[in-house]
C-alpha cells in the first residue's frame, strides 16, 4: 500500500519488501499434507504470492511424521540439496553466520567481564567470502539467513553487506534478519529496511535501566528501546519486519521482570522469548541459576491463567502462548530442558569462517582455509574475488559442457563436499543438561548465537 504512505515514510520500504512466508503452512488454502512428498525448488522473493504476517491457524492439525518431509513449499520440485540433509533427513535451509566477534555490551551470561580474546583480523572472514558463502548455501535451497554476532551491526560494512545477501531473494533466499542488542540498531535500520531486512531478535533481559547496566556491564538502554519502538512505528508503516525480544531468565538476577515483559505485549506487537540460561565458555553457570521453561510459565498461568498455547511454526524453536486480548505474544526457548534437535534446521558459520552444524558441539570444519586456497591462503577482498571468479569462468569455458563436475566450478564442488560431511556427521541431539555444562565449547559470543 505504498500510495498510503507519505513520501519521506515510503524510503523505509525496501524495493522488494520483505515477506515472510511461514514454514511448513500451505499457500492459498492448499492443505501441505497432501504435498509430503513434494521437494523443494527456491521460490524467488518477487514469485511468491503475498502472505500475511500472522497466519491464520491451519485447519487440518499435520500428522506427526519428520517435520523436514513437511518443510517445503508445495510450488517446490527440485529435490533439497543432499549437502544440507543429515543423516536423520534433516534438510538445512537456515544459516545463521556471525559477522564478527565484537561486542559492545559484556552482558553476564554470554561472557566474563574481561571479555574473550579476539582472532586476529585476518582470520576473519571478508565481506566478499561471506556474500559468497551466502550465495553457495542459497543455491543449495537456504531460505534464511540470520546474521549475528557479536553484535553484528558493529561490523561498519554490515549495510553494504545486507544488500550483497539481500540481493539473492531472486536466487530463493525468503528471509533475511538479525540477532542484535539493539544499541546501535536504529541508526541502521532505515537502509537495512531498504536492504531487504525482515526480522530481528533484539535481545533485552531487562526493562529496569539500573539492572540493565548490571546484566550487561554496560549503559544504553534507551538507545535499545529507540531501537524497538523504531521498529514498531516503521512496521506501523508497512515496514513488515518481524520483532522478538530475547530474554535470558536468571534466578536471583531479572526473573521479577517475566510479568513486565508479559504486560508489554498488552499494547506493543511484540514476541517476548524467554530463554533458558545455557552453559557456555566462561558465563559462570550454575543449574541452580536457571529457570525452567515450566517455571517461567508457572509464575506467569499465576497472573494469567488464561494464557493459551499458540500453534508453533514448523522448526521453531520456540514454544509459544498469548495471553488473550494482547497484541503480543510469548515463547519460551527450552534449550536446556527440552531440546528442539528433531527439526533442527540450522547451520551457523562462525566469523572466522568456521562450519557448525550444532550449537552445542564442537565440531567444526574450516570453509574459510578451503576457500582461500585459491588466493594463496590471504583473505579475499572484493579484487582478489573478482580474479578467482574470472579464472573459474575461463576455466569452465574451457571445458566441454559436460566435463564440468556437477555442474559446479571446482572450488563449489569441494566447498560443497566439505559442507555435506560435516553436515552428514550431525548428530541426531546434542547432550543433555548434566553433559553440557562440563562440556567445552566456545563462549556464546563466538559462536554466533
Ligand atoms: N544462555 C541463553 N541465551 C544466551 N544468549 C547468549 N548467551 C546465552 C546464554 N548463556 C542469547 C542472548 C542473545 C543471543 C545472541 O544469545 O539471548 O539474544
Ligand atoms: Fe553482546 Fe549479545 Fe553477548 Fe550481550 S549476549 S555481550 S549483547 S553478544
Amino acid at each position: 500500500m505504498d500510495f498510503l504512505l507519505p513520501r519521506a515514510i515510503c524510503r523505509l520500504k525496501p524495493a522488494n519488501p520483505p515477506r515472510i512466508l511461514p514454514r511448513g503452512l500451505p499457500k492459498q488454502g492448499r492443505c501441505i499434507a497432501s504435498a509430503a512428498t513434494a521437494t523443494q525448488q527456491p521460490v524467488p522473493f518477487d514469485e511468491a504470492p503475498p502472505v500475511p504476517l500472522r497466519t491464520p491457524p491451519h485447519p487440518h492439525p499435520l500428522p506427526q511424521a519428520h517435520p523436514a518431509i513437511h518443510n517445503r513449499p508445495l510450488k517446490d520440485t527440485r529435490p533439497f540439496s543432499d549437502f544440507l540433509t543429515d543423516s536423520f533427513s534433516r534438510q538445512h535451509d537456515y544459516l545463521r553466520i556471525s559477522i564478527t566477534e565484537r561486542c559492545n555490551l559484556r552482558c553476564t551470561y554470554c561472557m566474563p567481564e574481561e571479555g574473550v580474546p579476539l582472532s586476529p583480523a585476518s582470520h576473519l572472514l571478508t565481506t566478499p567470502e561471506i556474500s559468497y558463502l551466502s550465495a553457495l548455501f542459497v543455491s543449495q535451497g537456504v531460505t534464511k539467513i540470520r546474521l549475528t554476532g557479536g553484535e553484528p551491526t558493529i561490523r561498519r560494512d554490515i549495510v553494504p553487506l545486507m544488500h550483497e545477501i539481500g540481493s539473492l531473494r531472486s536466487k530463493g533466499l525468503k528471509e533475511l534478519c538479525i540477532t542484535t542488542n539493539g544499541i546501535a540498531l536504529h541508526r541502521k535500520l532505515d537502509s537495512m529496511a531498504e536492504a531487504g531486512l525482515t526480522g530481528v531478535n533484539l535481545s533485552l533481559d531487562t526493562l529496569d535501566p539500573f539492572q540493565f547496566q548490571i546484566m550487561t556491564r554496560r549503559q544504553g538502554f534507551s538507545a535499545v528501546i529507540r531501537s524497538v519502538d523504531r521498529i514498531l512505528e516503521m512496521n506501523r508503516l508497512g515496514a513488515g519486519i518481524r520483532l522478538k525480544l530475547n530474554c535470558v531468565v536468571m534466578r536471583g538476577i531479572n526473573e521479577r521482570e517475566i510479568i513486565p515483559f508479559v504486560e508489554m505485549g498488552q499494547e506493543k506487537d511484540v514476541e517476548v522469548r524467554f530463554i533458558e540460561y545455557m552453559p557456555f565458555d566462561g558465563n559462570k553457570w550454575a543449574k541452580g541459576k536457571m529457570l525452567s521453561y515450566k517455571e517461567m510459565l508457572g509464575m506467569i498461568r499465576e497472573k494469567y491463567p488464561g494464557l493459551e498455547k499458540v500453534r508453533d511454526e514448523m522448526n521453531d524453536t520456540s514454544k509459544t502462548f498469548r495471553v488473550p486480548g494482547f497484541k503480543g505474544r510469548i515463547g519460551f526457548i527450552t534449550s536446556m530442558t527440552h531440546n528442539f534437535c528433531g527439526s533442527c534446521n540450522r547451520l551457523r558459520i562462525t566469523s572466522d569462517g568456521n562450519l557448525k552444524v550444532c550449537l552445542f558441539g564442537n565440531a567444526e570444519v574450516s570453509l574459510r582455509d578451503l576457500l582461500r586456497k585459491g588466493n594463496n591462503g590471504q583473505p579475499i577482498d572484493e579484487d582478489a574475488m573478482e580474479a578467482i571468479k574470472q579464472v573459474e569462468m575461463d576455466r569452465r569455458q574451457a571445458l566441454p559442457g559436460d566435463a564440468q563436475p556437477l555442474g559446479y566450478g571446482e572450488r563449489e564442488r569441494e566447498l560443497l563436499e566439505l559442507i555435506g560431511m560435516a553436515v552428514k556427521r550431525k548428530k541426531e541431539k546434542h547432550a543433555g543438561i548434566g553433559e553440557l555444562e562440563n562440556m567445552k565449547n566456545r563462549p556464546m559470543i563466538l559462536i554466533g548465537g
